[in-house]
């Protein structure tokens, strides 16, 4: 072996190395932010009779309420999950066609939250829900 073919082995050895080194610490990185991220210990309450949350009057109807989003869905029950997507982190989430739905690259992930597409693949957050006559508890 010559000079020059032990010194492009040497390289493409540490270039291996260094793709190697990087998967594995990005992806932790990224499973850091995403715990960071989501809210794991919620609970909170809404009053429904307020007019700022008229719209989990009306069955498909969502709010947000800081890290969570709250909807009605098309059976009339409350249900509620992170709003932080569990594809790339972008708190987009939304309450479409009776699922969460995010828009920033479509995943989608059914009330339980289950993912429904290979975006949605991690499944999202979802938490409980209570309904006390006007007031909905949110909690994990
Ligand atoms: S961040 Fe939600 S689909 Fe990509």
């Amino acid at each position: 072996m010559d000079r020059k073919e032990f010194l492009s082995k040497l390289s493409m050895g540490a270039a291996f190395a260094l793709t190697v080194g990087c998967f594995g610490s990005c992806k932790k990185e990224e499973d850091q932010t995403q715990a960071t991220l989501v809210d794991d210990s919620v609970d909170f309450t809404i009053d429904l009779t307020d007019p700022t949350n008229g719209n989990l009057l009306n069955n498909g109807g969502f709010i947000f309420n800081g890290s969570v989003i709250v909807a009605k869905d098309v059976n009339g029950n409350y249900v509620a999950a992170t709003k932080v997507c569990s594809h790339e982190n972008l708190p987009d989430i939304v309450f479409r066609n009776n699922e969460w739905f995010c828009p920033a690259h479509d995943a989608r992930f059914n009330i339980n939250g289950q993912g429904q597409n290979d975006k949605g693949k991690r499944n999202l957050l979802v938490y409980n829900t209570e309904l006390n006559g006007d007031l909905l508890r949110v909690y994990s």
